[in-house]
């Protein structure tokens, strides 16, 4: 890096990309650049945001020697290839969730920055809020005992239109690239890869996921659910449950959010609550936060959004979606 402050590139010009923006300059961050295919909007965008430079191709932006760090924020479809031409070009990137479209892609990703050298990571921002933080403290003092279960849902009323992002193949669509991402994420955080699962769901005629119910097992007893559909709004809270208490996480349990956490004794007695707390924005800063870290450390990924733990993501929507196609093939051919 040539300069001590951060200067982000952001590639594409779209929905998350502005929140993204937004939330890094409130935070005080650097953005330096954005592209879009279209060097119209990439300049519409740059000067809604007072982006100083704005290019028509990503080439561009992946080749400016003033762009540190790259944001992916693109549909799922296109994340490998982009993530690829940033490491190809020597510039570490943050790929927005779902990490790539599945997970023979995310490991080509991880090879490629592994052998490059270049710093990668998934933007599953949720894991670097402050509440995520604050959880993390109950759990390292053993306050709810051993942990046994996680569960968690996520609705959203979204277009789900074959043209839309989400209704899409092409794209990448389905409701576990996009919402159920989030709830095997949060599973795997806590209780690390399945060792087996059951799940249904419903597919569009296109063969997109846009349901799943999702019950995994994680080894010595442990297990998580989660719930999902893009197309009813929901309370998507989550709960942490241990030997010995649990967590009421509260809605929107991926998001900047409160909790309670309980003795699971005889009172059931409420031992903590924490509040939402206060800070800029929509809270994506903190995953940038945790970029900036890595790259002044000379660490290459970061230990809190680990590389082999998104390919393992990738492997559990894999085989989640699979399983939702396999229930729809054999329901059309009754
Ligand atoms: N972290 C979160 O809370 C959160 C929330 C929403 C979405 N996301 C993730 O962010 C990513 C982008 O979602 P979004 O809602 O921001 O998407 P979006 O606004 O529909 O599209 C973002 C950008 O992607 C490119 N793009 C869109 N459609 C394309 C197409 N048909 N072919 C090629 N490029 C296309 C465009 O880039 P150009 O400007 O170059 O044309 C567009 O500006 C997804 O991976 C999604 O899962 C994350």
């Amino acid at each position: 890096m040539t300069t001590e402050r951060v200067r982000w590139g952001i590639l594409g010009a779209g929905n998350i990309a502005r929140t993204f923006v937004g939330d890094l300059v409130a935070q005080g961050l650097e953005v330096a650049a954005v592209a879009s295919r279209d060097a119209r909007r990439a300049a519409e965008f740059a000067a809604e945001l007072s982006i100083p430079t704005s290019y028509g191709s990503y080439e561009a932006l992946v080749a400016d020697p003033g762009v540190d760090v790259i944001y992916i924020a693109t549909p799922q479809a296109f994340h490998a290839e982009q993530a690829l031409l940033a490491i190809d070009g020597g510039k570490p990137v943050l790929v927005e969730k779902s990490f790539t479209n599945d997970a023979p892609e995310a490991e080509r990703v991880v090879a490629a920055a592994r052998a490059k050298g270049v710093f990668a990571m998934e933007a599953m921002w949720t894991r670097f809020l402050p509440t995520a933080d604050a959880i993390g403290d109950v759990l390292e003092r053993g306050s709810i005992g051993e942990l046994v279960s996680v569960s968690s849902s996520h609705f959203q009323n979204l277009d789900v239109a074959p043209t839309s992002r989400h209704g899409n193949p092409e794209l990448g669509g389905g409701v576990m690239a996009d919402l159920g991402v989030y709830g095997v994420s949060f599973a795997s955080r806590y209780l690390g890869e399945p060792t087996s699962m059951l799940v249904d769901g419903e597919a569009s005629e296109l063969g997109v996921d846009l349901s799943a119910s999702v019950l995994l097992r994680h080894g010595a007893g442990r297990t998580s659910a989660t719930l999902t559909r893009m197309d009813a709004p929901g309370s998507n809270r989550a709960a942490v449950v241990g030997s010995d208490g649990w967590i009421d996480i509260d809605s929107v349990f991926y998001a900047s959010t409160s909790f309670t956490v309980y003795d699971g004794g005889r009172g059931q007695r409420e031992l903590l609550r924490f509040d939402k707390p206060q800070h800029v924005g929509r809270g994506m800063q903190f995953q940038a936060l945790e970029v900036e870290r890595c790259l002044s450390a000379g660490e290459l990924e970061s230990p809190r959004m680990p590389l082999d733990e998104s390919i393992a993501i990738m492997r559990t929507l894999d085989q989640v979606r699979a399983r939702i196609a396999a229930a729809r093939s054999s329901s059309v051919s009754r």
